[in-house]
């Protein structure tokens, strides 16, 4: 459906909730200005109401949560009905029987390869779930991330995270295990990427023999700006850890569950991780992630005494499976990935048809696009400041979108799976209007 607004952004309605949650929320927590951000109140597909009415359409699925649409009916059922009969389980005790059913369904999608999970609720979780299986399994506590990298905010995850902003208040308490090495960029870096980043890795494990003993990575990288290696790039480091006896670990948070165009983002290289890290669209909204690896690297863990060394209460959480079956039946039945991997090459088309100064490249693999600004010669404006101005003034028009990479200067595109084509049209000219008047804009200079 394409966007209605109806009041100004935000209406009168969210300011008042804003001037709200200012008394009652920490205030490093929702960013609050005169004009974001509007309180959701309902939504379905790829539709989002604002307290005050407004419709507008989601272009990042919510942080690339709503892959098979808002309130998907399906999923909205599957809760509806658990809800009734099981909210809450024990699940490393007494679990719920839908932990067992969750996990054989979701390891059906995988290869036979990875057939043993580990169960959270964030995306951080999983990425802790690996990085502590990979210790228990490798004897070694250091591993290779990337920069730009994001895996999560939790200690452990953040430790992974490269971004300073997020580590600079905690520096002192971050490890010395964690080495960074470049996410290869042939924006920035040009052909020589791959090897610039190869190199470095090389030499990292070189140099810390003893102590690295995995490598974790998002294939696509997210939060980083939306950057696709090179083709072979992944290859060559799932190479370089037969090699080493290192475990690959891939964060596929984000590109997992069909967004680039496959079901997997690692099937367009065609390696297997060890280790692999899900979330985001698999809870159908709801809070699931799982990390995942060959059952002998998780059998390092040995046999819970009873006392598990690794779980969480909410651990296989019934409602969040009930969920989590439904999308993998929705996934399943709609072939997503191969549609995505459609409606993605129609988005990009039309993306490359935008005519703007302030573009330097679009990019990004089935349903997770983005577009890269730069700062034009003569306008001089700053282009934080420009995706900042983008993201307000799409919201105006409808067109809810969010800004990634080191200084937030790229546009994300990772709209639900469920987007129409007329969505997509209506989305690619509210983006080349905004992009127009940023030329004349005097609020940017
Ligand atoms: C690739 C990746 N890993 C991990 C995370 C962290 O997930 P969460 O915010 O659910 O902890 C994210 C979140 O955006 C992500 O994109």
């Amino acid at each position: 459906m394409l966007p209605t607004i109806l009041t100004n952004i935000p209406g009168l309605r969210s300011k008042q909730l804003a001037k709200r949650l200012s008394q009652v929320e920490s205030p490093g927590i929702t960013y609050l200005a005169e004009d974001f951000p509007v309180f959701w109140d309902k939504a379905l597909n790829a539709n989002i109401w604002d307290i005050d009415g407004n419709c507008y359409l989601d272009f990042n699925s919510a942080f690339g949560v709503a892959g098979i649409g808002h309130s998907n009916p399906e999923v909205v059922e599957a809760i509806n009905k658990q809800a009734s009969q099981l909210i809450h389980g024990m699940g490393d005790v007494h679990p719920p029987h839908l932990k067992v059913e969750f996990l054989e369904n979701l390891l059906s999608l995988l290869p036979e390869s990875l057939n043993s999970a580990i169960l959270s609720c964030n995306g951080s979780d999983a990425c802790e779930s690996a990085l502590k299986t990979a210790q228990v399994y490798t004897q070694k506590a250091g591993i290779i991330a990337f920069s730009y990298g994001y895996h999560g905010l939790g200690y452990g995850a953040l430790d992974l995270t490269h971004k300073p902003h997020f580590r600079k208040p905690f520096e002192e308490r971050l490890t010395e295990f964690t080495f960074h090495a470049p996410y290869p960029n042939t924006y920035h870096q040009g052909e020589e990427a791959a090897q610039i980043s190869l190199n470095e890795v090389n030499k990292l494990i070189q140099k810390h023999k003893n102590l690295i003993g995995s490598i974790i990575i998002e294939p696509i990288q997210g939060r980083g700006g939306v950057i696709v290696p090179p083709i072979g790039f992944l290859k060559a480091l799932r190479e370089i850890c037969d090699q080493n006896n290192l475990l690959l670990i891939l964060d596929e948070i984000y590109t997992g569950f069909g967004r680039t165009g496959s079901m997997f983002a690692f099937e367009y290289e065609n390696i297997i991780p060890d280790l692999i890290c899900l979330g985001k669209t698999i809870g159908g909204g709801l809070p699931l992630s799982i990390c995942i690896g060959r059952s002998e690297i998780m059998q390092a863990w040995g046999l819970s005494n009873g006392e598990s060394v690794h779980t969480s209460t909410f651990l296989g959480n019934p409602l969040a499976c009930a969920a989590g079956i439904a999308v993998i039946e929705n996934l399943k039945q709609n072939n997503w990935p191969q549609k995505n991997s459609q409606t993605g090459l129609y988005l990009l088309e039309k993306l490359k048809q935008l005519q703007s100064p302030f573009i330097g490249e679009i990019r990004g693999r089935g349903l997770m696009l983005g577009i890269e600004l730069v700062q034009n010669i003569q306008t001089k404006i700053p282009f934080t400041n420009l995706a900042n101005y983008v993201l307000t003034e799409s919201l105006k028009k409808g067109l809810i979108l969010l800004s990634s990479g080191t200084h937030g200067q790229v546009l994300s595109l990772s709209p639900p799976f469920v987007i129409t084509e007329s969505e997509i049209d209506f989305a690619v000219e509210t983006l080349q209007m905004v992009l127009n008047s940023a030329n004349s804009d005097t609020k940017l200079k």
